[in-house]
């Protein structure tokens, strides 16, 4: 139906006939003159149609926003003056000859290029959002991003191999999202959470280096930067080891973004330990792009003369950390009360300052409301410890380690944005020396920091018994400007220590078997030595595309409570199918 796309009518085709198809953007009358802005998947060209020719140009009169359009037309130059350099078409325009309305359209719900569209809306008509240029060029660079990882692999020797969608429970700490059988009533699959157990039963058949790009189920909070359904790059490897993994996925992740952005990340990405990250950023996922860092202070603090320092500083679980905020002289009160609200969310029951304002003039230099709780010597070890200069200001955090850590490696990345202290540039980092558990205080039990096929540092075996909470994995984490873009780790391939790991966690035996006898029975027949790792490709398209949702880079995302807008799903069913599926409804129960 076409010579060209839209988008690519430029000098090349002057005084050339082409034949285009778009939709109308705009169309605009000028003085017995029809402009057209028609647009396609590649860009927009203007058509211009005169009087001369009275029957086509009675066509361009009936023309409509977003009305399907085939042009015919001569290519040539704009006259002096109404250039647009800015557009890849902007030197010319196509002088229209024929004009055939393939399909007409109702008056769109919103103006397509209205930045003030509510979300809501645009995902309920998400086909007419996705028309906007901007959408576009996301879901082409995301489709770049996995024909590089797909080249990349591919190249690596890596197999593409499909896992099951109905299936077990897969562990990653979500819920599940559960199908009911029809042919076995009473009885569920459930929609994976991540393809680990099979790709670890694929290492077990001898595939050797597996990938997938697959979807993921999990049902829990949503945030900007989580879906319900979202796609992971998951991968698996026999006969390595952490180091051959690190630099294999550090090597495809430069590979994208030099084939992608043409950006050269760093070689090679720098790591950090679990226990610095947490010391100095407060996360495990520290934006290293932002230039604060936490102060530990818990030393100088025990023996003051304020229960909210010296407190946490005897705790064995607390903390007492200083965050040096330069310049921060200049936040007002207003400020600074806003960002004690701020902390609040995370549990912080206040944000105590120090206002450095003139150091030359000793303790009269300092403007804060704890001055008075603090000897001399402490003050002076602050000032030294923060490296604090005029103009700065010292905000501090004193609780349980947990919500110190929370509280102020949140208000850290606030602040850097805030501030507009963030650089620029891309700051790949992975994270090692995880934990192999923590405690969850509400059911009293150990639980995996990643998942339970983690395997435990072959010289902390031993702690996995004595002092489960020193005991460190084979796990890693890329991050990616403070956001997790993957986790992996190696495997535990030794049936015994599988075991004892369920047993930790509170998974007792029989449990362990009924969920995972498979797994464990495959560890007894030859399982090589395997680890691997799976990236978020929307968290890692979202960074790369600079937007600022994982919904702007899935073509059909679900809201923050997860539904569907354009489908309407989740939805109910017929009684019929419920009958059939043998299920009854209960009904909901009322929140108190
Ligand atoms: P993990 O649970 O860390 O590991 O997931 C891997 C990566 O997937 C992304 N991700 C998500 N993206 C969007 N929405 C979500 N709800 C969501 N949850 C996770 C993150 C994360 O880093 N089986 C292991 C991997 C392995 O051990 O090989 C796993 O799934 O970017
Ligand atoms: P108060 O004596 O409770 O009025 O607190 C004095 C100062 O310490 C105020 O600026 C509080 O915001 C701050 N503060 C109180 N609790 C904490 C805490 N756990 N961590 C940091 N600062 C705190």
């Amino acid at each position: 139906m076409r010579s060209h796309y839209c988008g690519e009518i430029n000098e090349s085709l002057i005084e050339q006939t082409v034949t285009v198809c778009g939709w109308v953007q705009r169309r605009r009358d000028h003085g017995g003159v029809i402009f057209i802005d028609l647009r396609d998947r590649e860009g927009m060209v203007q058509v211009v149609y005169d009087p001369d020719k009275p029957e086509v140009f009675a066509t361009a009169e009936k023309v409509r926003n977003e009305f399907v359009l085939q042009v015919t037309g001569r290519v040539r130059h704009r006259p002096e003056g109404t250039q647009n350099a800015s557009l890849p078409t902007g030197m010319v325009e196509i002088l229209g000859l024929e004009l055939n309305i393939v399909n007409t359209s109702e008056t769109p719900p919103f103006i397509l290029d209205d930045d003030a569209v509510s979300e809501e809306l645009r995902l309920r008509y998400r086909y007419l959002d996705l028309r906007r240029p901007e959408m576009l060029q996301r879901l082409r660079l995301r489709s770049q991003v996995t024909t590089a990882m797909r080249h990349y692999l591919d190249a690596q020797g890596f197999l593409d191999i499909e896992t099951p969608m109905l299936t077990r429970a897969t562990p990653e700490g979500a819920r599940d999202y559960l199908v009911p059988s029809r042919t076995h009533p009473g009885s569920f699959f459930a929609l994976p959470q991540s393809p680990q157990i099979f790709k670890q039963l694929l290492m077990v058949a001898g595939m050797d280096k597996y990938y997938q790009i697959v979807r993921c189920f999990r049902d829990e909070d949503l945030r900007a930067d989580r879906q319900p359904e979202f796609t992971q790059l998951d991968i698996e490897m026999s006969f390595i080891d952490e180091e051959a993994i690190m630099s294999q996925m550090e090597a495809m992740v430069r590979h994208i973004f030099a084939h992608v952005l043409e950006e050269a990340l760093h070689d090679p990405f720098p790591r950090m330990t679990y226990k610095e990250a947490m010391l100095r950023y407060g996360s495990d996922k520290p934006d290293l792009r932002i230039p604060l860092e936490l102060v530990d202070l818990k030393d100088v603090m025990a023996e003051v003369d304020f229960k909210v320092f010296s407190g946490p500083a005897t705790d064995p679980e607390g903390r007492v950390t200083a965050l040096r905020l330069p310049k921060g002289c200049e936040l007002s009160r207003k400020e600074i009360d806003d960002y004690t609200k701020f902390v609040g969310i995370y549990g912080a029951r206040g944000l105590a300052y120090i206002k450095v304002n003139d150091k030359a003039r000793g303790l009269e230099g300092l403007q804060s409301p704890i001055l008075k709780f603090l000897p001399d010597n402490v003050v002076t070890a602050i000032l030294e410890r923060t490296a604090a200069e005029d103009g700065d200001l010292i905000f501090f955090g004193a609780d349980k380690a947990r919500v110190v850590n929370e509280a102020l490696g949140a208000l850290r990345v606030k602040l850097g944005h805030d501030r507009g202290l963030v650089e620029r540039g891309w700051r790949p980092l992975w994270v090692v020396d995880f934990p192999m558990f923590e405690w969850d205080e509400a059911s009293k039990r150990w639980v995996s920091l990643h998942h339970p096929f983690t395997s435990p540092k072959e010289e902390h075996l031993a702690l996995l018994e004595s002092d489960p909470g020193n005991c460190e994995s084979r796990a890693y984490d890329l991050v990616l400007n403070g956001t997790e873009v993957g986790g992996g780790s190696m495997r535990i391939f030794r049936q015994p220590v599988q075991e004892q790991v369920f047993k930790h966690l509170g998974i007792a035996d029989e449990e362990a078997r009924d969920k995972f006898g498979f797994l464990l029975d495959a560890l007894k027949f030859g399982c090589p030595p395997h680890g691997g790792i799976a990236f978020g490709l929307d968290r890692l398209v979202m960074l790369m595309s600079g937007a600022a949702s994982i919904r702007d880079v899935m073509a059909f995302p679900k809201t923050q409570t997860a539904s569907c807008l354009l489908t309407q799903a989740p939805s109910p069913v017929s009684e019929r199918q419920l009958k059939e599926l043998n299920i009854r409804i209960r009904k909901p129960q009322v929140e108190s």
